[in-house]
């Protein structure tokens, strides 16, 4: 099946077409140099960029696979969660293409799209899974019983940990965004150095918090400043900073898939790409099977969510010109469509 996706949910603007688990082309424009000087996405800016390059990827889309569009299955569109005006830009892109082409079109929930980034990857990956979905926006782990019942089983209740990372680097003076320049840093740090907080990591939920530890991080710095300290530790703070994520992180993970009797673990989302986090699975690699997909499918991307919706037109669905983006729609506990 030829699906065409198109994703605008937040800073990457992506298009792509696949052919069931093959991606024939997988374009990603990032926004992050220009939001870069702002320290942080800016909204109606992420909107304008959308405007501007959806069009010109489309066409370079077209160009490049030499695709005959009219012999397309369909077309799948992030539908949410995201920035308002950044979907609505997609949508209506998807709209006047289904309409121009006389397509089918489906509406596809982003985090729905992350999960089946995994078949891109691993087409052999089967069904029960648990996914750690960790971005800049999410971190979330997911029960994934077969390809239509995903549940939500653990969030963050506060900030995503790609938001702490990115926070907890602009308050060492690094650059944006934060977490690759934490996990450069902290390569030359001592992640004992500082011992802070590991947040609910053993309340019985699996459930996350991390704004309290950027707060122990901006009190660690005053401390040291007030101290009257020449130049931070910033190394060692990004180690140990970083330490207590991932092992709030991990642990969480595997007693999820442990109390659930599943084995196999599925990484996803930009923080996957840490290097210390990737190094400590090692420290659980005989008790569970990790996925991690290439960041390509792992971060934004278009392909994903021509995946996801490639099994929404195998149901036959069609949202059609009724399809409205629905930024918030991850609110709840079983993930819909
Ligand atoms: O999934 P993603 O590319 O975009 C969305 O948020 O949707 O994730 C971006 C987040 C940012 O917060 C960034 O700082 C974080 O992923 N990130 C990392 C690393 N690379 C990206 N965090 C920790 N270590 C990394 N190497
Ligand atoms: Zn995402």
């Amino acid at each position: 099946m030829l699906v065409l996706g198109i994703e605008t949910s937040c800073d990457e603007t992506s298009i792509a077409l696949i052919d069931g688990n093959e991606v024939i082309a997988n374009l990603v424009y990032s926004q992050i140099q220009t939001h870069r000087k702002f320290g942080g996405v800016v909204p109606e800016i992420a909107a304008r960029e959308h405007l501007k390059k959806l069009p010109l990827l489309f066409s370079q889309l077209v160009e490049e696979t030499k695709i005959d569009v009219s012999t397309i299955d369909g077309i799948a569109v992030t539908k949410g969660p995201g920035l308002i005006g950044a979907l609505l830009v997609g949508v209506s892109f998807a709209k006047g293409l289904a309409k121009r082409y006389g397509k089918k079109l489906v509406g596809v929930n982003h985090i729905v799209g992350h999960v089946y980034a995994n078949y891109l990857a691993y087409p052999e990956l089967q069904p029960p899974y648990i996914v750690l979905m960790v971005s800049g926006g999410h971190t979330l782990i997911l029960k994934v019983e077969n390809n239509l019942n995903i549940s939500i089983i653990g969030r963050s209740v506060d900030d995503a940990v790609g938001e702490a990372f990115d926070k907890i680097a602009r308050l060492l003076g690094l650059g944006y965004p934060g977490g690759p320049e934490i996990d450069k840093t902290a390569k030359t740090g001592n992640p004992k150095a500082f011992q802070f907080p590991r947040p609910k990591m053993y309340d019985s939920d699996y459930d996350f918090s991390f704004s309290g530890l950027k707060t122990s991080v901006l009190y660690e710095i005053r401390k040291l400043e007030t101290g009257g300290i020449k130049e931070l530790p910033v190394n060692d703070l990004s180690a140990s900073a970083q330490e207590a994520m991932i092992d709030v992180l991990l642990y969480k993970v595997t007693k999820a898939a442990k109390e659930n009797d599943i084995s196999n673990i599925v990484l996803a989302g930009g923080v996957a790409a840490n290097s210390r986090l990737r190094e400590k699975l090692a420290e659980y690699s005989s008790n569970f099977n990790f996925y991690i997909p290439p960041l390509e499918y792992c971060s934004d991307n278009a392909a994903m969510i021509a995946r996801a919706g490639l099994e929404l037109l195998k149901e036959g669905k069609d949202d059609g010109f009724t399809l409205e983006p629905s930024p918030n729609f991850f609110e709840m506990s079983e993930i819909q469509y």
